[in-house]
């Protein structure tokens, strides 16, 4: 980290002596203040519940301009990595902080592609649960029980074990996606493919049956492997935050990648692209483009409850770079599939215009993020509206890993211990008369 000129310092009006912080300098971004040694310069901690201020670590990893709308991973930007790269070069880039060279990227791609099939005893612990489980409660099952059939690779302080868990994870993330979906719907699982892509065996592994091969189209394949891209990294948002927190303990690799799991299940982080075509599903089935109005007044009124799914974002304050790129190939999707008239994607246009003219979203900087239109792609693809998450989930595993590596490997890393403002009772005496 390096010194910025100037400091920060902290004075109080009760007469406590004022404190003097250190600034850092990151390479873009704003500066951060130093607080580490605040309490015991101070007695005082920080509150900043929901990080709005708060840097948790330092990263070279992925980084994002919210007011420009800008993502970098590695300082190369989403646009060009999602039309010049695939998804496992950006894995490659994110794990390593370089792109490939044409030997690396052709090792790297064969490793990955040779490590796609589970433990033949995973399929035994997945029929263990319900058919109609959500495939978030069986995928956070599934990646937490990694670490009992791979149990040698489970060191998160030994480097090799970690690179070890990493392909592992990447190369059988799409297996276990698939194995969840098609054991919902009672079909019998499909094993992985070495001679396909990335993206093309998950397509393969997803709708062919023992009957009948699945010939992938290379236009979906293409816009799966550029889902995977875009959904790769996103800095410290939650679900990595808590890779990063749950791995601190020194747990597993596949534990903390689990925690990841669990957390973006929900509907204000990953679970958002399955709530967004809920909602535009529950429009269409009111009524569709003639009753955008209306929903658009429940949307502003604050007492509703109802919020714009797939619009607004911490970080983001202009348009989400990722939801232009995911718009261009929801177009490209629905044009091979002859779906351009697809009524669900005209709803979404026209709640798009209006929000972005409406003084409510325009006041807020509300903007539409990357979920907005990857629930249609999905569909068109013909991934069911459950699993939505499930593929984030896929796509989201190697910023989890490059993340939660880069942790491991800073010295300055502590196991992550939040203080907290204490509201609840003062110490006080049980009554005896609870004793029955
Ligand atoms: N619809 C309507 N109003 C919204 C929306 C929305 N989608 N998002 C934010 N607002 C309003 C808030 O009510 C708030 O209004 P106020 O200032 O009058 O109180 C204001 O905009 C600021 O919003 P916050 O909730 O403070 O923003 P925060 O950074 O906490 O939340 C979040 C960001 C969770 C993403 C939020 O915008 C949201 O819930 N969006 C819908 C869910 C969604 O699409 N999530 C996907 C995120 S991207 C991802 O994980 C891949």
């Amino acid at each position: 980290m390096k010194l910025a000129d100037n400091k920060a310092t902290l004075s109080f009006s009760n007469g406590t002596p004022s404190v003097d912080l250190p600034v850092y300098q990151g390479n873009i971004g704003p500066d951060v203040i130093d607080i580490r040694k605040l309490y015991g310069q101070s007695g005082m901690f920080t509150y900043d519940p929901g990080f709005l201020s708060t840097a948790s670590c330092q990263s070279g990893i992925t980084y994002i301009d919210g007011d420009k709308g800008e993502l970098l991973y590695r300082g190369y930007p989403i646009e060009q990595l999602a039309t010049k790269a695939d998804y496992l070069d950006t894995c490659y880039l994110l794990l390593k902080g370089e792109l490939p060279d044409a030997k690396q990227r052709g090792d790297f791609h064969d490793l990955v592609l040779h490590h796609t099939m589970v433990h033949e005893q995973m399929q035994f612990f997945l029929r263990g649960f319900r058919r109609d489980a959500h495939p978030m409660a069986v995928l956070t099952g599934l990646v937490g029980a990694l670490s009992a059939f791979y149990h040698d690779s489970t060191d998160i302080n030994n480097a090799e074990h970690r690179d070890v868990a990493a392909i592992r994870l990447i190369a059988k993330m799409p297996t276990l996606v698939a194995m969840a979906y098609k054991y919902g719907i009672g079909q019998p699982f499909i094993y992985p493919r070495n001679d396909l892509s990335y993206a093309g065996n998950f397509l393969h592994m997803m709708f062919a049956t023992p009957c009948e091969e699945y010939k992938v189209n290379p236009v979906i394949e293409r816009a799966m492997d550029r889902i995977f891209t875009l959904h790769a990294d996103h800095e410290q948002n939650a679900s990595t935050s808590t890779v990063r927190l749950c791995g601190s303990s020194g747990t597993n690799p596949f534990a903390a990648i689990a925690a990841g799991v669990a957390c973006l299940w929900g509907p204000a982080h990953g679970g958002a692209n399955e709530a967004c075509l809920n909602m535009l599903e529950d429009i269409q089935r009111q009524g569709g483009v003639a009753k955008v109005g209306q929903f658009m007044e429940q949307v502003k009124d604050k007492n509703s409850g109802v919020k714009l799914m797939g619009f607004g974002h911490r970080v983001y304050k202009n348009y989400d770079p990722r939801a232009k790129l995911m718009q261009e190939t929801c177009d490209e999707v629905l044009g091979a599939l002859g779906l351009e008239n697809d009524p669900l994607f005209k709803l979404a246009k026209a709640l798009e215009k209006i929000a972005l003219e409406d003084d409510y979203f325009v006041q807020r900087k509300l903007y539409p993020n990357v979920d907005f239109y990857s629930g249609i792609v999905q569909r068109a693809i013909g991934i069911p509206v459950n699993l939505f998450t499930g593929i984030f989930t896929l796509a989201r595993t190697v910023g989890w890993i490059a993340q939660l590596n880069e942790m491991i490997s800073d010295p300055e890393y502590k196991i992550g211990r939040p203080r907290q403002l204490f509201t609840g009772s003062v110490r006080r005496d049980v009554p005896t008369s609870v004793k029955r």
